[in-house]
């Protein structure tokens, strides 16, 4: 008689395995500051994506050196943010003043945890294989393709000895999803995210963790300046229609707590990552769900 699932199991004889000791005092708890300490540079941090993620890391503790070629702008958002924030002129895609940005942050603030290789470029919205030059092709793998490289390579050349950190990139949603970007563009990104995985083979037994980030479209200097003439507003809402998630607008600032994620301990073992934030429309296929009558 009975509940069949009250009968006790037959004693398998092992011990009864007590995890406690390899848990810390107290696993679940949130420093309120979650990157207090630590030191990161943020590419492309002028502007857009990076000038967001040089806030959010900055509120959390950071000291943050700004790397860029807008120097006004650059320099604005460090005054503004003060003695744990400064501006370097850095132009990614040249090797003497990627060094200089990482020697320099070394210099100024004892060491380097956290590189966010994010500056980029895009070159056309989209278009024909036939339109594009070999020109644009080189312009667009200097930045987001050379840059990133020369980026990552410096800051493991101080982060190896240090036997930590964390380096970032920006890649993007048109390295999961073909026909979103031009032909330069998407080359460069899939680039980016071969180079983060690649490197997050070789430099985790350094203690160095390595991911990407890949976001689908929004609203920064680079959405504005391929869409000429449109309003912020405009490139918004056609870029929310186009989406898969509705009721919510994808902004720099969900961008930026990816990258907190990332770059704190809360992602403390994640490696080789690409984060794809686009609100799930690479996993969606809108002309099937169409087609069946689930979506209008
Ligand atoms: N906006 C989007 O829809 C979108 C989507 C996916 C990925 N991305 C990527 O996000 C990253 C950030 O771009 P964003 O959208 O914030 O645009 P943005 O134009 O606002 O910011 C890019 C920043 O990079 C800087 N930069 C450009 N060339 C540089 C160089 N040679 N050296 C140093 N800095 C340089 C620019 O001055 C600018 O401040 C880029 O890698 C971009 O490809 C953007």
């Amino acid at each position: 008689m009975g509940d069949s699932s009250c009968i006790a199991a037959p004693s398998t004889n092992k011990p009864i395995m007590n995890w406690s000791s390899l848990l810390s005092p107290d696993p679940y708890f949130l420093p309120e500051l979650k990157l207090q300490g630590k030191v990161a540079i943020v590419t492309g941090g002028a502007s857009g994506i990076g000038e967001s993620t040089t806030h959010l890391f900055w509120k959390n503790g950071a000291k943050v050196v700004i790397a860029d070629i807008q120097d006004e702008l650059g320099q604005a958002i460090s005054d503004k943010l003060g003695e744990n924030v400064c501006y370097i002129h850095c132009d990614v895609s040249n090797e003497e003043e990627v060094i200089n940005l990482v020697d320099a942050t070394v210099a100024n603030f004892g060491h380097l945890d956290i590189m966010f290789n994010n500056a980029g470029i895009a070159d056309r919205p989209l278009g024909s294989i036939l339109d594009t030059t070999k020109s644009d092709l080189e312009r667009v793998l200097r930045v987001n393709v050379i840059g990133s490289y020369l980026g990552a390579k410096h800051a493991a050349r101080v982060m190896v000895p240090q036997r930590r950190g964390c380096i970032l990139f920006t890649a993007s949603a048109c390295a999961s999803i073909a026909g979103l970007a031009s032909h330069s563009y998407v080359i460069s990104k899939h680039g980016v995210v071969g180079l983060s995985k690649n490197l997050a083979a070789e430099l985790g037994q350094y203690g160095i963790r390595v991911n990407c980030i890949s976001p689908s479209g929004l609203v920064t200097g680079l959405s504005l300046s391929a869409r000429q003439g449109a309003t912020p507003e405009q490139i918004e809402a056609g870029l929310h229609e186009l989406g898969n998630l509705k009721g919510k607008f994808f902004r720099v600032e969900d961008v930026a707590k990816a990258m907190l994620y990332l770059a704190s301990d809360d992602g403390g073992y994640v490696s080789g990552h690409n984060l794809v934030l686009d609100g799930g429309i690479s996993v969606v296929n809108p002309s099937i769900l169409k087609a069946v009558g689930l979506i209008q």
